[in-house]
């Protein structure tokens, strides 16, 4: 192998790598900005030499975010993607390339703004919206019209006239910032990961197999191409104004632009207002706008050369940190935190960064008074990248990590090998009391509505609550005793505490913050141990013989267990009510299934897809992933694919739904 073709198989394997971050484990490893400009290069490299050419390069295909589960079909028109540029003088060379092969008088531009969202592209036939489908891999989507339907500002059958009675419009799916942060706010007190980015967020929504879930989230969609063969006009501008006419969120942003100094005057204000929008954004996008010129110019293999898509700088600031402080969370981690002065970045103040652990902190190399650089690019959670030497002030100390626990004053302890500081004072450092039972009530756990960080805290510092099982001795009058409860309120608090008693074991189990004991690890635990007294007689070898239970959680019950006040906690949970075993009718291990073989598809109204598979196995049926001879029954949701029914229907199985279904096991 030469140089340039080492080159490019390094490059190849280096884009497939970071796609395999993005696309699959929905942890992307470098920015888009970066990300691109590989793609750049090698796209390069390889137009230079075409010998080394191969149909699997990374350059020949566009990423694809099929799932299994969503039934597959078809795109009508293949979603393409857009070509990219950084700066303003690369968008002024397209307008130069457009003028040539369009004339300078004729043409006209519209200018967009490009969200950073999941594109969607919605089929409507007279006048109602039929199907919703997924960019996929731009040739097949997936089909996710239930998800879509809970999306309050897309319209299900459209307002106004002049609509053609077969049309396709396409858009991106975004979460608002205010959504964003609300859910992960809820996944940091549920002790879920976070999603790193609104973008990822509202992919990963799109594919939820709830729309109960997906409505929650409150995703919104903006509309930027209509296509069809009776389209209104010949105006692509004129067509989206129609589009709006009709129901569909269309960007008041879009702006028709005549020359390369209204182009120009366009990116520079959008460059910074964009900051207003409640949704990401990370670029600019013109088209021509007649679908005439549309047509002439047409398509390269995977771009369309009439439109072009201009890129944000990711965004950064300036601005002095004030101090570092160090949070203590429910599991007594210690997290360092940039105090900032407050500085506005994408929209929102940021007065806060964290810089993740020791290491990291140190890595930064930061000093009191420091000047930092506060980043957010296509992240939403800011973070510190560097630090301005230039205006350091000379006396100015390294900041040190504390060695004592800023909360209860504990030596810290560090595990040999892991990144964390913890405060080993588990049962009366405060900050860790309040993050346990913030946990315990949230909503996987015991589901106390009314009761949040506020509240826990107003109660901790009345003296009321100091350990969980607290909660089941307060009554009316200690709520009426903090300030933001009135009767009512309080009434309701009090319920919500009592009816969290038929919350089931398993859930119970995850509620108690063992240390690395989480929500799938409590439901096994919980489904093979059975109850809170077998556990608390199993041996750490026994434990270890649990799928998925290793020595770390063994011995993290152990502890938990050999603890005095936990065991007391324990006593007293049970002692107020609240489940202390599996409720085996829960589980109810029948064999009315006796082995047969069940395909789930679609999507249902009464239980998710898995509970459908957890009712299958505890009756003694099988899940088997696609139709074939052997497959029994095929349990159908809405929206089963025609593919998928057209196989049943052939192979003569069964098609039932979930009524049949929760018939055929006796619910
Ligand atoms: S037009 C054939 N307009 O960006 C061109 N796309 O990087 C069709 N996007 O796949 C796309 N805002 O998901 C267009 N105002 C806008 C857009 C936009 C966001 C997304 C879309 C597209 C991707 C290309």
């Amino acid at each position: 192998m030469n140089e340039i073709q080492q080159q490019i198989e390094q490059l190849r394997s280096t884009i497939e790598a970071h796609n395999h971050a993005y696309y699959v484990e929905n942890r992307p490893t470098i920015s888009d900005y970066d990300f691109d400009m590989l793609l750049k290069q090698l796209e390069a490299l390889e137009r230079e030499h075409p010998e080394y050419d191969d149909p699997l390069s990374p350059t020949h295909r566009v990423g694809s975010d099929l799932t299994s589960g969503f039934e597959q079909v078809a795109h009508v028109y293949p979603m393409l993607s857009l070509g990219n540029t950084y700066s303003p003088d690369e968008v002024d060379q397209w307008v130069d390339r457009m003028e040539a092969a369009v004339g300078r008088q004729e043409l006209s531009l519209v200018g967009e703004m490009k969200f950073d969202g999941t594109g969607i592209s919605l089929i409507y036939e007279h006048g109602r919206l039929v199907r919703a489908v997924t960019r996929g891999d731009g040739t097949q989507g997936d089909v996710v019209t239930a998800n879509v339907k809970t999306i309050r500002s897309i319209p299900l059958k459209l307002q106004g006239a002049g609509w053609p009675d077969f049309f396709e419009i396409r858009g991106e799916i975004v979460l608002p910032f205010e959504n964003f942060d609300r859910i992960n706010r809820e996944r940091e007190l549920n002790g879920e990961p976070l999603f790193a980015n609104p973008r990822n967020a509202a992919a990963g929504t799109l594919k939820l197999s709830s729309p109960a879930e997906v409505e929650r989230r409150g995703l919104d969609a903006y509309f930027y191409y209509l296509l069809g063969e009776n389209l209104p006009y010949d105006s692509h501008f004129a067509n989206m104004e129609a589009a709006r006419s009709w129901g569909f969120k269309v960007s008041t942003a879009m702006t028709r632009l005549h020359s390369m100094a209204e182009v120009d005057a366009f990116i520079t204000r959008w460059d910074t207002e964009r900051r207003t929008l409640p949704v990401a954004t990370d670029g600019l996008v013109f088209k021509v706008d007649s679908l005439t010129r549309q047509q002439q110019l047409g398509f390269t293999a995977k771009t369309p050369r009439w439109a072009v898509a201009y890129k944000f700088a990711a965004e950064r600031a300036l601005t002095q940190l004030r101090f570092v402080s160090f949070d203590v969370g429910r599991l007594g981690v210690i997290t360092p935190v940039a105090n900032l002065e407050p500085v506005l970045l994408s929209g929102t103040i940021v007065k806060r960064a964290s810089l993740h652990n020791a290491d990291i902190m140190h890595g930064l190399d930061i000093h009191n008074g420091d000047w930092v650089y506060v980043e957010k690019g296509g992240e939403i959670i800011p973070k510190i990248t560097g630090v301005e030497l230039s205006r350091r002030d000379a006396q100015a100390e390294e900041v040190t990590f504390v060695s004592h626990c800023p909360a209860c004053g504990a030596p810290l302890v560090r595990v040999e090998g892991e990144a964390a500081w913890t405060c080993p004072n588990k049962y009366h450092c405060p900050p860790q009391i309040m993050g346990r039972i913030e946990h315990f009530v949230a909503r996987k756990m015991m589901n106390i509505d009314g009761i949040g960080e506020e509240t826990v805290a107003a109660l901790y510092n009345s003296g009321k609550v100091r350990s969980y099982a607290d909660l089941y001795d307060l009554t009316v009058s200690d709520f009426l005793a903090l300030d933001k409860y009135a009767q009512k309120s309080a009434e309701s608090a009090v319920k919500a505490i009592a009816d969290s008693r038929n919350v089931p074991f398993e859930r119970v189990l995850f509620a108690l913050s063992i240390p690395n004991v989480g929500e799938t690890g409590a439901k096994r635990i919980a489904r093979v141990v059975g109850s809170i007294d077998e556990l608390m007689s199993w041996s750490a070898e026994r434990l270890c013989s649990i799928e998925d239970v290793g020595p770390t959680i063994a011995q993290s019950i152990i502890e938990f267990f050999a603890d005095d006040d936990n065991r007391r906690a324990v006593e007293r949970l049970r002692a107020a009510g609240v489940q202390m075993a599996v409720d085996r009718q829960d589980v109810a291990t029948s064999d009315v299934l006796g082995g047969k073989a069940f395909v789930i598809s679609g999507v249902f109204a009464l239980h998710s897809r898995d509970e459908y598979k957890a009712l299958i196995e505890q009756n003694g049926g099988r899940n088997v992933g696609s139709i074939s001879k052997k497959t029994d029954y095929v349990l159908a949701g809405d929206n089963m694919g025609p593919a998928k029914l057209e196989k049943a229907s052939k192979l003569g199985i069964p098609i039932i739904d979930e009524h049949q279904f929760l018939a055929m096991i006796g619910q």
